[in-house]
């Protein structure tokens, strides 16, 4: 059975998705989604497991002030771990929750006794790429996270998914529920992530790194570079699968 939860800590209003019950693997979401992006693998949460898949600060239900980093985020997850009271969790994400999965590991390796790299990549934003987010950030400001979203479809939904379309409308439903701030604040911590490249080689614990063979966002040769970069990382291909692998 899948579980809503929503605890007020360190200020900030967070809510989650929970199923299971055992070790705990967190998994966070991309961007513009929110924690139910992750609905079709609670139902799949295998014995001795919870898996706990929270909305980002000012995404999905989670309220706060703004977050415009991925720290800002990470220190969220951080603070969950320490309301559940978990000492460590197996802690990953696709995307956008990837980036904040590094930085997790950035600031508190010790927190991480796992990690789950999904259709990811270590590499900051290019000068081009921080111009999108910027014109993004304007779309939303103009028309709205639907908007965004629009925008960004081709890039997330791969060519089988394409054909189906399935994928495509349950994006738009999930990040209908989005509101323009989260989503221009989103922007300005993916435009501002910090390179994790340097910080590869410091990740000790078992790392898997997952990306669909049709990722136009984020590709294998991005997935292939964490891997190269973490020292026993195993890399997992999905094929026919485009950037939101996990649908
Ligand atoms: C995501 O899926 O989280 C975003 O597309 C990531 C990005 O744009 O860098």
């Amino acid at each position: 059975m899948t579980t809503r939860h929503t605890v007020e800590m360190g200020g900030q209003t967070i809510s989650w998705l929970q199923s299971g019950r055992g070790r705990t693997l967190i998994l966070l979401h991309g961007f513009p989604l929110h924690a139910a992006m992750w609905e079709a693998l609670h139902a799949t949460t295998p014995h001795g497991w919870t898996l706990i898949t929270p909305d980002l600060r000012n995404f999905g239900e989670s309220r706060g002030t703004p977050a415009l980093s991925v720290d800002d985020h990470a220190a969220d997850v951080l603070s969950l771990l320490r309301h559940l009271g978990c000492e460590d969790a197996a802690i990953g994400g696709l995307s956008m929750g990837g980036y904040v999965a590094l930085a997790v590991h950035r600031v508190a390796p010790q927190r991480c006794r796992a990690l789950v790299l999904a259709d990811t990549r270590a590499e900051p934003d290019a000068d081009e790429a921080k111009a999108n987010r910027v014109r993004l950030q304007a779309t939303a400001r103009e028309r709205g996270p639907d908007a965004v979203l629009e925008a960004m479809l081709p890039k997330l939904v791969g060519p089988a998914a394409q054909a189906s379309g399935s994928v495509a409308e349950q994006l738009k439903a999930i990040a209908s529920a989005n509101r323009a701030e989260g989503v221009i604040d989103g922007l300005e911590a993916l435009k501002t992530r910090p390179d994790a490249r340097p910080g590869l080689a410091a990740i000790t614990c078992p790392t898997l790194v997952m990306v669909g063979a049709d990722d136009a966002l984020t590709p294998p040769s991005a997935a292939e570079t964490l891997r190269d970069g973490i020292a026993g990382a195993q890399l997992v291909v999905i094929p026919d699968a485009g950037h939101m692998s996990n649908l």
